[in-house]
């Protein structure tokens, strides 16, 4: 008997196999400075907390709307209002378990077998396969290190065929960093628009941007917020990632395709923590407080790894948004240490998180095979820690 022809193409991550190995050093008393992160080093702020303490009491325990409770969803309604000029109704957001289920969910409304869907590389790990999983098929479309690995028009045109069905954009961009410009995002919308295809959004990084602010692509104009399924959730603006919840916000024929498909799979997202989410998104007073300060501590932790980076010679792509640093490793190819040679982003990963105890995520999964990645949700403290174990590793790389 053979598992399904699905199953065995879904890849397995090679992100995960470090990040489990640095799990397994630090388990085993090592000291190990960790950039691999993918969630804020932040604990959910109080006031959400007592929120889901609050639901217990109420007794919140039982099913709600497969869609997510009316209240969440008019929550989110007001929010896409106020941050994205965006007006929906309710019967157009579907709240999921974490935005990652609310991609699945979109694919699985939006694709048909053999349907393309365009991702610009460098991307998220979990696009193509969450794609696959669905029956799509990834069409990949380099971006350039020249335009910070944003997606220009003539670049999307490139990869439309007649059997694309969405592009996924996903700003703040993971791992890239990247942040459009509302004219950037003017100038994609009026190229996509020339096509019928469905835009799938990912937002999920809207609240982490630095020196410019966040715009949604669906904001361009009706025909184009029509076509795009909006996501975003709770996880990273709220620091909330066990909570998991998530959202879509989408013409109402695809959200009721995913609230009906949802309906048949996981039901709704977990009641207290909608509970939860609709206080957070609500409660602006202690939300902003939170969010800038966090903002504000990514930044500042921003401008030190940069800094760091620039005295260890090394390139990377500045980041706009998110808390990830692209850092391109091709001048350590061929090099070697203690007798072990790199011959990819894998290898120099692996040998410095043995040779000198610091985790970092090669970008192969991410289509970028001449980068590491670098989350700086870490303390400023492991940063310098970290930068300088890294600046001891590279001085002791010869031919
Ligand atoms: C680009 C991107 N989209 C979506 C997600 C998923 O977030 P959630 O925790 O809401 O599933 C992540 C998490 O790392 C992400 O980086």
């Amino acid at each position: 008997m053979d598992i399904a022809k699905r199953a065995k193409q879904i890849s397995p991550s090679l992100t995960l196999e470090i990040t489990a190995r640095a799990k397994k050093m630090k388990a085993d008393g090592m000291r190990v400075v960790s950039f691999a992160a993918g969630e804020p080093d932040f604990n959910t702020p109080e006031y959400i907390l007592d929120a889901g303490r609050k639901a217990l009491d109420l007794g919140l325990t039982k099913y709600t709307p497969a869609a997510g409770t009316v209240e969440l969803r008019n929550a989110i309604c007001q929010k896409l209002k106020n941050d994205n000029a965006l007006d929906y109704d309710k019967s157009n957001i579907v709240v999921s378990n974490g935005a990652k289920h609310s991609l699945f969910n979109a694919f699985m409304a939006i694709l048909d077998p053999g349907d393309e869907v365009i991702i610009p590389s460098p991307y998220w790990l979990s696009y193509p396969e969450i794609v696959k999983m669905a029956g799509g098929v990834p069409v990949f479309v380099e971006t350039k290190p020249e335009n910070s690995f944003k997606l220009t028009p003539a670049e999307f045109e490139s990869a439309v065929t007649k059997k694309t069905k969405a592009l996924i954009l996903n700003n703040p961009n993971n791992p890239t960093g990247a942040v459009y410009t509302r004219s950037e995002l003017n100038a994609l919308g009026a190229t996509i628009e020339k096509y019928e295809i469905f835009v799938v959004s990912d937002e999920i990084y809207e609240k982490l941007t630095y020196e410019r602010r966040h715009h949604s692509i669906a904001a361009y104009s009706d025909i184009l917020k029509e076509r795009t399924v909006v996501i975003n959730g709770m996880s990273k603006t709220y620091s909330m990632t066990g909570w998991r919840v998530g959202y879509a916000a989408a013409d109402e024929q695809i959200a009721s395709a995913m609230s009906s498909m949802q309906s048949h799979s996981t039901s709704n997202a977990n009641t207290i923590a909608q509970y939860a989410s609709c206080v957070a998104l609500s409660d602006k007073y202690h939300g902003d407080a939170f969010l800038e300060d966090m903002r504000a501590t990514f930044d500042a932790r921003r401008a030190l790894m940069m800094l760091r980076l620039h005295r260890l010679g090394m390139q990377y792509i500045e980041p706009k948004g998110a808390f990830y640093i692209m850092v391109n490793i091709k001048d350590y190819i061929g090099k070697r240490i203690e007798g072990q040679r790199i011959d990819s982003a894998f290898d120099f990963a692996s040998l410095l998180l043995e040779q000198v105890q610091v985790a970092v995520i090669p970008c192969e999964s991410f289509g970028a095979p001449e980068y590491i990645r670098m989350s700086y949700a870490a303390s400023e403290k492991d940063i310098e820690r970290g930068l300088d174990a890294m600046g001891s590793f590279l001085s002791q790389l010869h031919d």
